[in-house]
Formats: structure tokens, C-alpha cells, sequence
């Protein structure tokens, strides 16, 4: 599932820099981004074309589905795996790339033959025995194992990857963290169904997207079983253990699965009357919830400090409140559901997000939405530091969580609220969930549904919150 449009999934690296402010001649540009040789038309491209990580995904096939079977240590921090990757090609194909960082790869296969391997950076090129022709759907296995990477971000201090905790541990994927624990095609364009199968000691939970459909315990392991049906970009994905407690409960239909780690025993049961209030309310304003299931992960983490919106369960790094419960709801419709085609489109996913908090805040009893939009404009609501650094539609890979992503981003999307009116608003929100559910969305396309509903061109509001450098 990829939603790239295919004449930019290609070479795109224009931004690469050598060092910063060294910008490598076009021609040299070509043969170092498209290393595998794209353009003799059978190498799938080493990159899916993204303006801030040109190196992440990759080109040449779509991927449907991740069979992941993961073996878990948590004495030792290793890791013994075996990816099933399903994928359509793309074009013909005699060489393609998945993404993966570090570990040690054991085995390769593909529709099970051999397959050659080669390793550049986090490139890993598979080779198969027989050319694939365009339109073929495949199967690679990759058989791989070791201590997976804590990597950390652009930003210089997060962590993300596969985070090592005191008892346990977190895979964390936004944006680049997924290739630490899994090969495949790290681009939140390439949208894929997952199964994930965790086996740990008994005693330890391992919780992943979607549903548990089985928990098996043989000798002194556990295996559980995760079966994640939609769509999810590969930063959504996840793996937490640890010794959780685990509360489960409905959301109407929907099964609702909160672990919770024993340093904080009043979240369980805090979370399960607030997320299916929370899901409740964010249904009736975006439209029915795109998942067939939810929950939560409540860690203790000393060493991560964000909550991150994983699919159907979006992970806290110790009990969070209300409003942090409510942004993660809100990414299930914004980022999850309707993922940026590009991390350049980050401001669609977070700035929902934030805007779903000062609804919420509203109709909570505390500040109208109005009044908080009046004291991130002034300053004097203390989150608003640094929304205006620079335009929220061109964050740098350094940016992309920083507050104009969100805080001036909710701006914008009140501002276009005023500008059109509640119903309008409302009827685009709906709308661009509607379009986009289980698939991608971008900066232009938002802007071509809110223009086409308002029924006038709305350059001057997006020149303003979006583009323009400042406080407008
Ligand atoms: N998307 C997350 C949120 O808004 C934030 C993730 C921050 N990640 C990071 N690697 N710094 O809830
Ligand atoms: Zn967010």
C-alpha cells in the first residue's frame, strides 16, 4: 500500500548534503541516491523519495503485509527474529532494498530460494535468485538477530528505536525507528497490515498493535500473538515489555487493551474510563474510529520523555494526563488513519492532535477554544514558547516535533474554523477523514478540500499560518 504518486517515489534526493551547507553536484547526486542503480530500471530505489529523509523507505515494490516472529531477551537485551514480508512489485525488480539498522542477518529468502544480501548503512539490498517482474507479488523471509539500536532522533536528545527500560523495553518508530527492530520499507507511504508474535519469560508481557489473539505459555516462555488488520505505517508499529498489569474493557464494541507498568497502579484503571470517553467524543466530531481495536500502554521509561500515538495503542513513557490521552486519541483518525504522505505534511497529523485537546479542554468546563488560541497568540499559555520559530508547513528533520508543528498548526485550523464557519469546518474534518481513511494525505491536498468546501481560494489564511515566517 503506497502513496507516494510513483513519479516522485523515485530518486528524489535533492536535499542530501555532504556536510551541512555542502550541496553535492546534481550528476554526482544521481549515482550516490540511487546507488542500487534505478536507473537501469531493476534496482527499486534506495529511497522513497521524502524532501527531509531521503533515505528512508525505499522504491520498487508495495508492501501488504509484516509477518513479524520475535524472540525476546530481555537479560541481555537480544533479539532472535524473522520478518515475512508480502509485497507487489512495483517495476521489474533484480535487486530492492529494505531499511534496517544494525543486527546481524542470518538468512534471506525470497518466495523461498535463496537470496543474496548486502548491507550499506541501514540498506539492506536483498537480491533474489530470479529477477521479479513488475506486478508480481512476492514473499522475502529474513532470518536476523542481535541487540537492536536505541537510535537518536534529528533533534539530538530523543530516543527511539528499540529502547532498553529497567525491566523490559519499547519500540518506538517516529520517524525512523522502526529499521532498528524490523527490515522493511521504513516510509510512512508504504502502509501495510502487520502480524506481530512476541515470545519473552514467562512473567513478562510483550503487547503489540491490534488485537491479542492468543497467549500461549510452554515451559518457562510466553508467546503472544498480535493481529494488527489495518493499515499502519511502520513508525506506528510497536513492541512493549515488561512486567505489566493488564485491564481490558469496551469502548462499544471495541475491545480496549490497557498494560500498565506496576510503578503506576492507578492508570489502569483511570485509562479505562477515559479512553472510551475520549474515543466516544472524537468519534462523534471525526467519524466512527478507523480500528477494530484499542488501548494503551502505560510504561515507566526514565529514558523517554514523549508519549507516542503507536497504532491502536498509543504508548506513554509514565501515567499521562488527560489532554496527553486525548492528542494520542486523535492521532488514531490524524497520522494513523490519514498518515502524512511525507514527514514534510507532520503539521496534519499534530496539529489535529493539539486541536483536539483545546476541545476537549472546552468541553471539559476549563478554557474555550477561543481563549486558548488568545493565549498562545499572546504568550501566555506556557506551551506556546517557540510556535513561531518557523513556517509549520517546512520543519527541518531537526523540527518536525517542535511547537510550531503543533501549537501554531492548531492555530491555523482555528483560524480556518472562524474563517469558514463551524459547519464547514466540521464537514472538511469529516471529509479528509473520509477520503484518506487507512491511507495517506498531503499539505496540498488539504488545501485543495478546504478550498473546494469554502468554495474560494484560501491562499492568504495558508500563506499566513502555514507559510509564513513569524508571528502573523
Ligand atoms: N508524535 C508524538 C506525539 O505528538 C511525539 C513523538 C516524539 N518523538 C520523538 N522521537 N521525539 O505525541
Ligand atoms: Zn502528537
Amino acid at each position: 500500500m503506497t502513496g507516494i504518486p510513483r513519479s516522485s517515489a523515485r530518486c528524489a534526493a535533492p536535499r542530501r548534503r555532504l556536510r551541512r551547507g555542502v550541496l553535492l553536484p546534481a550528476a554526482l547526486m544521481l549515482v550516490t541516491s540511487c546507488s542500487t542503480g534505478s536507473d537501469s530500471g531493476k534496482a527499486g530505489a534506495d529511497g522513497a523519495g521524502d524532501p527531509l529523509f531521503p533515505r528512508l523507505g525505499n522504491g520498487g515494490y508495495d508492501v501488504q503485509h509484516y509477518g513479524l516472529t520475535l524472540d525476546y531477551e530481555p537479560e541481555g537485551n537480544r533479539l532472535h527474529a524473522t520478518a515475512v514480508i508480502t509485497a507487489r512489485a512495483t517495476q521489474d525488480l533484480d535487486a530492492f532494498n529494505l531499511d534496517l539498522k544494525g543486527m546481524k542477518v542470518r538468512d534471506a529468502r525470497v518466495d523461498g530460494k535463496p537470496a543474496g544480501t548486502a548491507r550499506k548503512g541501514t540498506e539492506l539490498t536483498v537480491t533474489p535468485g530470479t529477477a521479479l517482474d513488475k506486478g508480481r507479488e512476492f514473499q522475502t523471509v529474513v532470518v536476523y538477530e542481535g541487540v537492536p539500536k536505541e537510535i537518536t532522533d534529528a533533534d539530538g536528545e530523543s530516543l527511539e528505536g528499540w529502547v532498553e527500560t529497567d525491566s523490559g523495553a519499547a519500540a518506538l518508530g517516529e520517524p525512523t525507528g522502526s529499521m532498528a527492530w524490523f527490515p522493511g520499507n521504513h516510509h510512512p507511504s508504504d502502509k501495510a497490515a502487520y502480524d506481530i508474535e512476541v515470545t519473552v519469560p514467562k512473567g513478562y508481557t510483550a503487547v503489540a498493535n491490534g488485537e491479542l489473539k492468543r497467549k500461549e505459555v510452554r515451559g518457562d516462555r510466553a508467546t503472544f500473538s498480535w493481529h494488527n488488520p489495518e493499515p499502519m505505517a511502520s513508525y506506528l508499529a510497536s513492541v512493549v515489555v515488561n512486567e505489566f498489569e493488564v485491564t481490558t474493557t469496551k469502548a462499544g464494541d471495541l475491545p480496549v487493551y490497557i498494560a500498565t507498568h506496576p510503578e503506576e497502579p492507578a492508570a489502569g484503571p483511570r485509562m479505562a474510563k477515559l479512553l472510551p470517553r475520549a474515543i466516544d467524543w472524537a468519534s462523534g466530531l471525526f467519524g466512527p474510529y478507523p480500528f477494530s481495536s484499542a488501548g494503551a500502554v502505560v510504561d515507566h521509561n526514565e529514558y523517554v520523555d514523549y508519549a507516542l500515538e503507536t497504532q491502536t495503542k498509543p504508548y506513554f513513557d509514565e501515567a499521562p494526563t488527560d489532554a496527553i490521552v486525548v492528542h494520542e486519541v486523535a492521532h488514531q483518525w490524524f497520522g494513523n488513519s490519514v498518515t502524512p504522505r511525507t514527514w514534510r505534511d507532520m503539521w496534519l497529523s499534530e496539529s489535529f492532535a493539539q486541536y483536539a485537546e483545546w476541545m476537549w479542554e472546552e468541553k471539559e468546563g476549563g478554557r474555550p477554544v477561543q481563549r486558548i488560541f488568545d493565549d498562545f497568540y499572546s504568550g501566555k499559555d506556557p506551551e506556546s514558547s517557540g510556535i513561531w520559530a518557523f513556517p509549520p508547513g517546512d520543519p527541518t528533520p531537526e523540527t518536525i516535533f517542535d511547537p510550531p508543528v503543533y501549537g501554531r498548526g492548531a492555530m491555523l485550523l482555528h483560524e480556518l474554523r472562524r474563517g469558514v464557519g463551524d459547519g464547514v469546518f466540521f464537514a472538511i474534518v469529516r471529509k479528509w477523514v473520509a477520503d484518506h481513511r487507512h491511507g495517506n494525505g498531503d499539505t496540498a491536498e488539504f488545501v485543495a478540500l478546504c478550498e473546494e468546501r469554502a468554495g474560494r481560494s484560501l491562499k492568504p489564511l495558508f500563506d499566513k499560518w502555514l507559510w509564513g515566517e513569524g508571528r502573523p
